[in-house]
């Protein structure tokens, strides 16, 4: 998952996944999707954050 993300900028923010992470959540709710599952694919994308994020 490094990898795949290292030639971004020299590595991804934790801003920048922050924005990632925040549209997520709009669209869920934009979506209308219910609370239990919204925070159960969140705390999944967050999950990945350490995999992802460099600088
Ligand atoms: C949980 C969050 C994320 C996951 C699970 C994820 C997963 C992946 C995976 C598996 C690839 C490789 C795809 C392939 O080569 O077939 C990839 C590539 C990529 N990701 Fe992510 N990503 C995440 C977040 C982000 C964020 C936040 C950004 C940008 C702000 C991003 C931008 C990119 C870009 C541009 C590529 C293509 C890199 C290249 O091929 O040069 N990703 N991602």
């Amino acid at each position: 998952m490094k990898l795949s993300h290292s030639g971004i900028g020299g590595g991804l923010t934790n801003i920048e996944f922050n924005a990632f992470y925040n549209d997520v959540a709009k669209a869920l709710d934009d979506n209308g999707v219910k609370s239990t599952e919204k925070y159960q694919v969140l705390v999944f994308v967050n999950s990945l954050r350490s995999e992802i994020v460099e600088n």
